[in-house]
């Protein structure tokens, strides 16, 4: 693996956007579009061809190409004074691998592809994932009246008809993105590299806890309904069942208390529940052992998201190419790769050891080594991929 070739564009990218805390290139933005246009020209001496689809995803493909395209790729974008990494990596990865083939003369390098998805992050409009979530049926045209901070409009701020991109998803026989870890599993276990399982099955309530707001000194401790005591017994109930189910994680983020005065027993309490596991399954039983435990709380769902498995085509081609160097990880963040697979796109993930488990911060970093392990086993998947997914799979 050449390492310069890796670091060359790594830093270039990383060269825009980098003010002086952290790495910032919103979506639809002149960083974004300078980001897009390095990695452009370095595909364009790969001979690759750079076009925008109307949903402002960045493809660089082969002239010859039409469809049944075997793809790697993330997004350039980042979350404001982010790291150089969450993101940029994947596309870099991508790049690097699809070139070296090229170069190589693999059968079939002419499907390879890159994909740069737009918006990923979707702080600037609430729109997360949105170029793949475009792509696959996601979002309605109503979305382009949100605005941002500053109240510019979405719709004025991509492209005009971003929905006429609809079922481009369809061009992709296969998909890899490679990530830098977010967490710190790879570290303690003493590997470089973590291939995906799956995304996360997640859900959020709004719970709420009724008592009988009272004098906090003439109400006897015997006739005491007060909310905040059930909203404690709640937030223990969401900690115990979430530690009892392997790979689950729950979280109570805010608690409003009404009246709210401290001389009143409280009468109301409300509050958020956030509950994420490996698989619907497992989430739903931390659900139900939450409500068990505290019948008391009315619980209603606000969002529902039941993730998704990878492929396990691809999940084995990424175990033989990596061997010993990996093990199996499983993604609590939404990631353009989940929302492809959710839409038939066979899709795969590999997360690259994070030291410190910092993401979203300048902080963020992986070792340039374990970076091109990444891309030689990125290359070996998507050789595998080339035999595994005809060109009419797509
Ligand atoms: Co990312």
């Amino acid at each position: 693996m050449p390492v310069s070739e890796f670091r060359e564009l790594f830093d270039a990218v990383a060269a825009i956007g980098h003010r002086d805390r952290g790495w910032t290139r919103p979506p639809w933005s002149a960083p974004l579009r300078e980001a897009e246009q390095v990695v452009a020209d370095a595909a364009a001496r790969a001979g690759l061809a750079a076009a925008h689809d109307a949903a402002g995803n960045l493809w660089l493909t082969d002239p010859a190409a039409r469809d049944g395209l075997v793809a790697a790729g993330s997004h350039l974008d980042t979350v404001p004074d982010g790291g150089a990494f969450d993101g940029a990596l994947g596309v870099v990865a991508a790049l690097v691998a699809v070139t070296q083939l090229r170069e190589a003369r693999v059968d079939g390098s002419e499907r390879l592809a890159v994909v740069s998805f737009a918006d990923e992050e979707g702080w600037r409009f609430g729109t997360p994932i949105f170029g793949s979530r475009v792509l696959t049926g996601g979002y309605d045209r109503d979305v382009l009246e949100r605005r941002d901070a500053d109240g510019v409009r979405l719709g004025d701020a991509s492209p005009s008809d971003p929905f006429a991109a609809r079922g481009g998803h369809r061009r992709l026989a296969s998909f890899v993105e490679v990530h830098v870890e977010q967490g710190r599993a790879l570290t303690p276990a003493g590997v470089p590299l973590g291939i995906a399982t799956s995304l996360a099955a997640r859900s959020r309530f709004a719970f709420r806890c009724d008592g009988a707001a009272n004098h906090a000194g003439t109400t006897p401790m015997a006739e005491r309904r007060d909310a905040l005591v059930a909203a404690a017994r709640f937030v223990l109930a969401a900690d115990t069942a979430a530690r009892a189910e392997e790979g689950a994680v729950a979280t109570v983020g805010t608690l409003e208390v009404e009246p709210g005065g401290s001389n009143v027993v409280p009468g109301r309490a409300t509050g958020t529940l956030d509950v994420r596991a490996p698989d619907p399954a497992r989430r739903d039983a931390v659900v139900a052992a939450i409500r068990t435990a505290c019948p008391e709380a009315s619980l209603e769902r606000l969002a529902n998201d039941d993730g998704v498995q990878f492929d396990a085509r691809i999940r084995t081609a990424l175990h033989e190419a990596a061997g010993a160097v990996a093990i199996d990880l499983a993604s609590y963040a939404g990631h353009d790769a989940g929302v492809l697979q959710a839409a038939g796109v066979p899709a795969g993930m590999l997360f690259v050891r994070s030291p410190d488990g910092v993401s979203h911060d300048p902080a963020e970093h992986a070792d340039e080594a374990d970076c091109l392990a990444a891309i030689e086993v990125l290359q070996d998947t998507l050789r595998a991929c080339l035999a595994t997914f005809p060109p009419n799979a797509g």
